[in-house]
């Protein structure tokens, strides 16, 4: 019996995410909820033969719907424009995401927390403040869903490398979620350590910025949903499988790690092996190309600021 929440489930990932976890025989049951929507899109899913139950909660509902939930994935929150980056959300995504985590500490202390609302490499740290203030942060079950960088990263790949099926194909990105703070390590993969020069400097920047080609067609009308809903739904699946006693699943989040302790920066991401009690085992980097160092190290400082930011944000 595995129960998953979605808050923000009306939206434009929370729709295709409820869907793809509605088809995830790993799941049980399915709890649903949005400031608005969420009731129609849990009818909507519940028709959908498999053997998980869903149910929807309106807003007034968050208790309810958080009751019993062992994974609460937050996709909550205002997507970008052209034009803006992932920080430009953060003064309407920061409270919002605050107000879930209070909840949270409240009534699903235990839970797994999945974060993807922008910008994750603030609001993970907004979230492990609000848990600390209320003595129920464990840092082994937060992660910020880096998992869309993952698939881009594989899929952009394998379209430069002829012959190559993305699914064989897994890039460690590690770092944070935006812009330069997204580092490929295309040297540790078989099919990417050949790419150079220009070419892995094109490469790394659609990793980087792949964001914004969605952003850009979407035209005003929000940012990655479909391909989001599908990562968030992957990294789901991953986790559900380490909780069910399956070892040995290693794949990239934003978590709270020692790696960069020392330059000040206490959220990074990087491989991590899933466990039954969430973070089993943090990865170090491996062994990097001298350009992936100089990604590293510009990410760092831009880092430090998005994660003081949310720190700030909570307060002490
Ligand atoms: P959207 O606007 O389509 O949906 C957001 C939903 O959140 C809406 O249904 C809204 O009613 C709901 N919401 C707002 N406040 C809420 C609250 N207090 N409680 C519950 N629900 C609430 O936005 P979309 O496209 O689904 O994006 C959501 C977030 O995900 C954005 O912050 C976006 O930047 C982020 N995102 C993150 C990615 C990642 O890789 N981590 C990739 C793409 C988007």
């Amino acid at each position: 019996m595995t129960r998953v929440a979605v808050l923000g489930a009306g939206g434009g990932i929370g729709q295709p995410l409820s869907l793809l976890l509605k088809a995830d025989p790993l799941v049980s049951s399915l709890n649903l909820y949005d400031i608005r929507g969420a009731p129609g899109v849990a009818a909507d899913c519940s028709h959908i033969d498999t053997a998980s139950t869903v149910t929807g909660f309106h807003a007034d509902n968050l208790p309810k719907a958080l009751e019993g939930a062992e994974i609460i994935v937050i996709p909550a929150g205002v997507p970008r424009k052209p034009g803006m980056t992932r920080d430009d959300l953060f003064n309407t995504n920061a409270g919002i995401v605050r107000d879930l985590a209070q909840a949270i500490s409240e009534h699903a202390p235990k839970a797994h927390v999945l974060i993807i609302s922008n910008p994750v490499n603030s609001t993970v740290p907004i979230v492990a403040n609000v848990f600390k203030k209320a003595g129920t942060y464990d840092p082994k079950k937060l992660y910020g869903i880096t998992t869309l960088d993952v698939v881009r990263a594989s899929r952009f790949l394998s379209e430069v490398v002829p012959g190559t099926d993305p699914k064989d194909i897994t890039v460690p990105v590690v770092g944070g979620h935006s812009g330069v703070t997204i580092v490929p390590l295309l040297s540790q993969t078989e099919v990417g350590k050949g790419v150079a020069g220009a070419d892995w400097e094109k490469l790394v920047n659609r990793i980087q910025f792949g964001g914004d080609e969605v952003v850009k067609a979407k035209d005003g009308a929000g940012s990655a949903t479909l391909s989001m809903a599908y990562a968030a739904a992957k990294f789901t699946h991953a986790l559900l499988r380490a909780t069910r006693g399956e070892a040995g699943i290693v794949t990239p989040a934003f978590v709270e790690s020692p790696l960069f302790e020392k330059d000040g920066v206490h959220f990074f991401s990087s491989n991590i092996e899933l466990g039954k009690e969430g973070i089993a085992k943090i990865h170090p980097l491996g062994t990097l190309s001298a350009e992936e160092e100089k990604l590293v190290a510009a990410a760092i400082p831009e880092l430090k600021k998005n994660i003081e930011k949310g720190v700030k944000f909570v307060g002490a």
